[in-house]
């Protein structure tokens, strides 16, 4: 009987369970060789810690509809410590696993990369993220469903933007990528869209804004990205000017175990709101989306996209591609080497898929 681990880790994503899910089942139909899998409690801590739950087909019928993850998750960053990557590979000799399947973003595959190229694990990576940001795939799993929400949140609060002629400012999750803002931005009519890709200042939200009201538009909806780069605005640590007079994000901000840097919901948001009440003179409100854009159930697509993204790890735990992640590139589920797809180490620059500058240009043309 051959044994493989499956891991969650970093931010949830609606379409986790799809994917364990994929996996469980499509290793269980394996002819030739018998699998099981265990699964590893709360990512990379769960492979320290040797917490482990058994994962039979059984156990993942009647998830797929569900958000979250049945493992549970964390933000580990396993090579902050030499002893916890000892203990992690201790574990998975001691379970003598033959494979382990990381389902996680870029910090979660950067991990699995790690112990695949420094110890030999036989690792296949599976991206997952509402932020749509790890390289080599098209989309991850949880992006198209954050966006739904995102949508659904805009559209509700156009009404009663409406209603009293106001400015709603609405901030985004996706840290410095765009794409659910610019998605989201783009599906609800959104008056500006504002993503980290794209630096703008304060004063040309103020003149679309006033330009719309001069057409004759009596309320406006903002969508700003959390990591927005917006010049004017007082977002205490953000946004510096970097040696060529480029926006950059400033040295001094708080970065997690992985360097990416702490977000707090509102912080961008309020900073234009208020700003861009001054400049306009229009009465002006916030709204965080925040982790509702993490919570609900998977859409239709996720579910599909993490359903294929399972089967195709688990046919690549079977074909011994390890040291591989599930991809999707065009309309096809492939399996690519992880190398190169994350950092050779933790203190390069991370490697990010951001929003193309096209898809800003759509957004434009809708500009009044
Ligand atoms: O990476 C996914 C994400 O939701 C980001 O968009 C956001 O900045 C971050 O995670 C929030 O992390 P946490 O759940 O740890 O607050």
């Amino acid at each position: 009987m051959k044994k493989v681990g499956i891991l969650t880790g970093g931010g949830d994503a609606p379409g986790l369970n799809a994917v364990i899910r994929g996996v469980v089942i499509r290793l269980a139909k394996e002819t030739g060789s018998e699998y099981c899998c265990i699964g590893f409690v709360d990512g990379w801590a769960g492979l320290r810690d040797d917490v482990t739950l058994p994962l039979e087909p059984g156990k993942v019928d009647q998830i797929l509809h569900e958000g979250g993850t049945i493992l549970g998750t964390s933000r580990t960053n396993l090579y902050k410590k030499p002893e916890d990557v000892e203990k992690a590979v201790a574990v998975y000799h001691k379970l003598e696993l033959d494979a382990l399947v990381a389902i996680g973003g870029d910090d979660t595959l950067e991990i699995g990369y790690y112990l695949f190229r420094d110890h030999s694990l036989k690792v296949i990576g599976v991206p997952k993220t509402i932020d749509n940001d790890v390289l080599g795939t098209d989309f991850t799993f949880g992006f198209w469903s954050s966006v739904e929400q995102a949508t659904k949140a805009i559209d509700a609060l156009r009404v009663t933007t409406m209603s009293h002629h106001r400015v709603m400012v609405v901030e985004c999750m996706g840290r410095h990528a765009g794409w659910i803002t610019a998605y989201a931005g783009l599906a609800s009519e959104a008056d500006y869209i504002a993503v980290p890709e794209k630096p703008v200042h304060i004063a040309e939200i103020a003149r679309e804004v006033k330009h719309a009201r001069s057409l004759g538009k009596l309320h406006s909806i903002v969508v700003v990205a959390e990591g927005a780069s917006i010049a004017g605005i007082e977002v205490k640590p953000r946004v510096v000017k970097d040696r060529n007079g480029h926006w950059v994000l400033s040295e001094k901000v708080e970065r997690d175990t992985f360097g990416n840097v702490v977000m707090k919901p509102g912080e961008v948001g309020e900073a234009v709101a208020s700003e861009l009440e001054k400049l306009t003179g229009f009465e002006t409100r916030v709204i965080a989306l925040g982790h509702l854009q993490r919570g609900g159930a998977p859409c239709a697509y996720d579910r599909i996209l993490g359903t294929r993204y399972g089967v195709q790890a688990a046919e690549a735990v079977v074909s011994g591609s390890f040291g591989h992640m599930v991809v999707l590139q065009g309309l096809r589920v492939e399996t690519v080497p992880m190398k190169g797809m994350v950092r050779e180490t933790q203190t390069e620059k991370k490697r990010y898929k951001l929003l193309p500058d096209s898809f800003m240009s759509l957004a434009e043309v809708f500009y009044g």
